[in-house]
């Protein structure tokens, strides 16, 4: 049976950098063999932050590369299908970012073809990697707060109103602040509380971002500036959503303002980005009080990641890759996997529909 697991990463940008690539080197079951990206400057650049690896500029050599046991999809959204498709016709484990596709239906068909090729699938949902959402989590499944009654999320960043890049342009990402940021939020909520059934949503455009960061005038902006829904969950319990990336003093050193909660029977919980290794809990009848998040909850179980190294709100995410390798060399599946980014995609798709049709929506989320 094997017992590493070589990488290769297709898409060499933002996120690549920011987690996968430290996910990838802290754990001695891993390592980082290939690359690929069509930018040949930023290729090379990557080649000797992250090297000795192979450098490709097209996915499909990287797909078809022995070295390589399974690959990460770091590209824009529009990419992610006919890449992941690729990759696993070629017999590789994906790792594939969110959105998964640019819409349910590719979604579905990347979960059904990872499902009927026998790989293990991940959608990188981040968020439930943070130490106080693996908390929030425990609490709820266990039912120590009782039943979960109502969900509310709201994601703020303050970004500047420059142009977005290949995230505003409809064809390329889908939707703005629905896809990139609020999704995540949809997900969290569903491996809370359950599948949502019904939703309304709305979406505004703030601003037209038609210029880029050094002044040039550039194709306005396609997409949404904030997004937001309400919904029920199979279960009965209800759900509020709102995330924008234009909120005027939410800067917070570029980590921005995130607070999910989960209100319950018999008391409530909630999650935020800024501190991720605190969570803030109340019983019935009792105010909100912040307390640590449990040593076994801080880190993935198993993982050699030390939580009290690094800055809180990012090195939780170098477990993703961690979750990817153990389902790998344990034979087991990713969580969350491509039926979960296929799930919180049809729920995200509903959105543009309830909002361009100003109606509820009911879902039907399960790409089986
Ligand atoms: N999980 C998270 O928390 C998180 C955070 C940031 C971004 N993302 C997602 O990650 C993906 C990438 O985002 P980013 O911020 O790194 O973007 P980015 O623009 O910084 O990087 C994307 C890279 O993909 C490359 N690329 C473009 N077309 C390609 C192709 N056909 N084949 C190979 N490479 C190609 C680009 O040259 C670029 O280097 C997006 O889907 C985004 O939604 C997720």
């Amino acid at each position: 049976m094997t017992s590493h697991v070589r990488y290769g990463i297709i898409g060499v940008g933002a996120v690549s950098d920011f987690h996968h690539v430290p996910g990838i080197r802290l754990d001695p079951r891993s390592s980082l063999t290939a690359i690929c990206d069509p930018n040949e400057a930023l290729l090379a650049q990557r080649s000797s932050e992250w090297g000795p690896v192979r450098a490709y500029t097209d996915y499909r050599q990287l797909a078809a590369d022995p070295n390589v046991d399974a690959v990460i999809i770091a590209t824009p959204n529009f990419v992610h299908r006919e890449q992941a498709l690729e990759c696993v016709r070629n017999g590789k484990h994906v790792m594939c970012e969110k959105p998964l596709g640019l819409n349910f239906q590719e979604s579905a068909e990347m979960y059904r073809a990872a499902r009927d090729a026998g790989v293990r699938h991940m959608t990188a949902f981040t968020y439930r990697f943070a130490p106080s959402m693996r908390y929030v989590r425990h609490l709820v499944k266990s039912g120590a707060l009782g039943t979960p009654r109502h969900f509310r999320s709201q994601r703020f960043l303050d970004l500047p109103e420059t142009s977005w890049g290949w995230r505003q342009i409809k064809k390329l990402a889908g939707a703005g602040d629905l896809f990139d940021m609020t999704i995540h939020r949809i997900d969290f909520a569903q491996d809370l509380l359950g599948p949502i059934r019904s939703i309304c949503g709305a979406v505004a455009q703030f601003v037209p971002r038609d210029r880029t960061a050094d002044g040039k005038p550039c194709p306005p902006s396609e997409v949404d500036d904030w997004s937001s829904l309400i919904g029920f969950f199979e279960s009965g319990a209800v759900g509020v959503w709102e995330g924008s990336t234009l909120m005027k003093g939410h800067n917070n050193s570029g980590v921005g303002y995130e607070w999910a909660e989960v209100n319950c029977s018999e008391g409530s919980a909630a999650y935020q980005l800024t501190d991720p290794n605190t969570i803030v809990l109340a019983r019935n009848g009792r105010d909100f009080e912040k307390l640590p998040v449990p040593a076994e909850f801080l880190v993935a179980p198993g993982s050699p990641r030390d939580p009290s190294q690094g800055k809180p709100s990012t090195v939780f995410r170098y477990d993703l890759v961690y979750e990817l390798t153990s389902a790998i060399l344990e034979g087991r599946d990713a969580v969350p996997g491509f039926h979960d980014g296929a799930s919180a995609q049809a729920i995200a798709d509903a959105v543009l529909v309830s909002f361009e049709e100003r109606r509820w929506v009911d879902v039907q989320s399960n790409p089986e």
